[in-house]
């Protein structure tokens, strides 16, 4: 069972390439930004606990963060690897996640961290506030924020992936396409 985690800032791609290579490698998607989205669009209590924290460009508590990653694994099909964008994001997060792997005798396999610099970030999102509807794109404050939470609360977490020996720093400027390929030479090896 592969388990991959695509970590890195605000607008690195790791939405982008997650989808494209849960299709190729046949892995299950779980995006806690996307879930956390459809959760406030219909207006459930998850949705509503959540709110606040985005729109101001901040992390969701970890209890609420964990506990809805949980249902949400628990939720799927087993014997299928899972490809994890935007968790974990802090220590709590990732030691939670290993506890939940071990219980399905499984771990992470690889962290892909995908390197962008801050300019290319702030306008990759400023594009994409124009048509992603989201309220964490549209004003330059919370995207700037956001950059900071990352830097600040996200960032160290390279490190306790490191020392697991599962950390993989990939170029993440350039094309999609590029990128994708990049990131499916490390994986292969993996599948094999
Ligand atoms: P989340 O939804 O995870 O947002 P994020 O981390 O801010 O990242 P984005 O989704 O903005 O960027 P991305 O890396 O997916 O890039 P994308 O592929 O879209 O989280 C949102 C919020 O939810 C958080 O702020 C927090 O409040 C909460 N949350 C989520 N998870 C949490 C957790 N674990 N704990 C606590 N809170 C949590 O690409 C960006 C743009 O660039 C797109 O327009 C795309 O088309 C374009 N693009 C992509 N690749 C390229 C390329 N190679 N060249 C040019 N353009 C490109
Ligand atoms: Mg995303």
């Amino acid at each position: 069972m592969i388990n991959l985690i695509l970590f890195g800032p605000p607008g690195a791609g790791k939405g982008t390439q997650a989808v494209k290579l849960a299709e190729h490698f046949g892995l299950r998607h779980l995006s806690t930004g996307d879930i956390f989205r459809r959760e406030m669009a219909e207006g459930t209590e998850l949705g509503k606990a959540a709110k606040a924290f985005i729109e101001a460009g901040k992390l969701v508590p970890d209890d609420i963060t964990i506990g809805m990653l949980k249902n949400n694994m628990v939720a799927h099909q087993p014997g299928t690897g899972f490809i994890l964008d935007g968790f974990p994001r802090t220590i709590p997060q990732a030691e939670a996640l290993d506890r939940l792997l071990s219980t399905l005798g499984a771990s992470v396999s690889l962290v892909i961290s995908l390197e962008v610099n801050d300019e290319e970030l702030v306008n990759r999102l400023r594009g994409r506030a124009l048509t992603s509807g989201r309220t964490d794109d549209a004003d330059e404050n919370v995207i700037r924020k956001r950059l900071e939470v990352y830097k600040n609360e996200t960032l160290p977490l390279k490190d306790y992936y490191r020392k697991k020996g599962v950390l993989e720093d990939v170029n993440g400027m350039g094309t999609i396409e590029q990128i994708f390929s990049d990131i499916c030479s490390r994986i292969r090896p993996l599948a094999g």
